[in-house]
């Protein structure tokens, strides 16, 4: 069943408000005065905030302070922010990941080198840092602060987990489960947490929004390994079974690891140590996935994050931004990129 069943159709009215939140904030991306010099430095920072992306994060923080009965508006800087760490993760990711394509184009260390991705992933992190500036005389401004550092920590904390398990043999889905809480669901819980500050909510109601992104982003992160696996490159903007080839512990390789048998076990271990994954092996490793189950049990596991995002969120009184925080998990829940 998906998960939007049973919640009802999504009046227009919504979608047209999201496309406004959306507009505000590609406007405020566009209007950042970043330097033109050194071009090596800000090129390719223009370069990535040029190329898209869904803009979920800086949607849910405006949404979250919507949440509050507040203008979502008033949260725009720190939407901003959350944009733009999560721009400078992604270029990081690249290295760390080989990637070589990211939003449908070359990723920033393949189209310049990785010290270039390093230099300006760094400088991208103290842009959003400074768009927090003007919070500063707000009562919340050192809670805000604390927690988006916090997240920025955790986040690290998560790819470096995601790193190392690429040379285990032993790691199980619970250790995933907390590696993708990290790298992936604080930016969303921080996110929405923050944007719950800027609406003027307590700490129990900014931790109870917190709660929203948190569940969504584990529903997220799975899917992102179902669609690494599945879905089409040229929609979905990075390479096909990218995961498989550089050998990581994903959702769908570690539910496949609990049920084949031991030889198959080991030929996943050993594809996966290889990093070099030929197409007949992505190809085998697809067929073990259909074989085990593995697709059908992984959209389960999606679902169900949603849903318990979903449940979070309809403990908030209905609302304007409560309905756009709904349509948004019913199109993430239906996603292809
Ligand atoms: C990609 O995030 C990184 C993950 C946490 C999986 P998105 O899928 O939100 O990337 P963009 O911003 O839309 O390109
Ligand atoms: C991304 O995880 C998490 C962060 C960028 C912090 P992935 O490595 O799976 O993300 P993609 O697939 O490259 O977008
Ligand atoms: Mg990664
Ligand atoms: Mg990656
Ligand atoms: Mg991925």
């Amino acid at each position: 069943m998906p998960f939007s069943e049973g919640m009802g159709p999504v009046p227009s009215a919504y979608l047209v408000s999201h496309m406004t939140l959306s507009a505000h904030i590609d406007s405020r991306l566009a209007a950042l005065e970043l330097p033109v010099e050194p071009r090596s430095l800000y090129d390719p920072i223009r370069y990535t905030l040029s190329l898209g992306g869904k803009r979920i994060r800086p949607q849910l923080v405006l949404l979250s302070c919507g949440l509050q009965d507040s203008d979502p508006l008033d949260a725009l800087d720190a939407a901003v922010a959350v944009e733009l760490l999560h721009t400078f993760t992604l270029i990081h990711d690249d290295i760390m990941d080989n990637a070589d394509t990211r939003r449908g184009k070359p990723t920033v260390y393949r189209k310049w080198n990785a010290n270039v991705a390093i230099l300006s992933g760094d400088a991208l992190f103290a842009v959003a840092l400074r768009q927090l500036a003007g919070y500063a005389s707000r009562p919340y401004h050192g809670a805000l602060m604390d927690r988006f550092l916090e997240g920025i920590q955790l986040v690290c904390e998560g790819q470096a987990m995601d790193m190392d398990f690429e040379s285990r043999t032993d790691v199980a889905l619970p250790e995933y489960l907390r590696m993708i809480e990290r790298k992936t669901s604080v930016l969303l819980q921080v996110g929405m947490e923050m944007g719950a500050w800027v609406g003027g909510a307590t700490p129990d109601i900014v931790a109870g929004t917190g709660n929203i992104g948190l569940r969504a982003g584990l529903a997220f992160q799975i899917q992102d390994d179902l669609l690494d696996a599945t879905a089409d490159p040229h929609i979905f903007g990075k390479k096909a079974a990218g995961d498989i080839r550089e050998g990581k512990k994903t959702y769908l390789t570690l539910l496949l690891l609990e049920r084949c048998d031991r030889r198959e076990a080991q030929w996943v271990q050993t594809i996966l140590k290889q990093k070099s994954a030929a197409d007949s092996d992505v190809t085998r490793m697809l067929e073990l996935y259909r074989d085990y189950g593995i697709f059908a049990d992984t959209e389960d596991a999606i679902r169900t994050g949603y849903k318990a995002a979903g449940d979070v969120l309809e403990r908030f009184h209905p609302s304007e931004s409560r309905s756009g925080i709904r349509d948004i998990l019913i199109q993430l829940s239906t996603r292809e990129s």
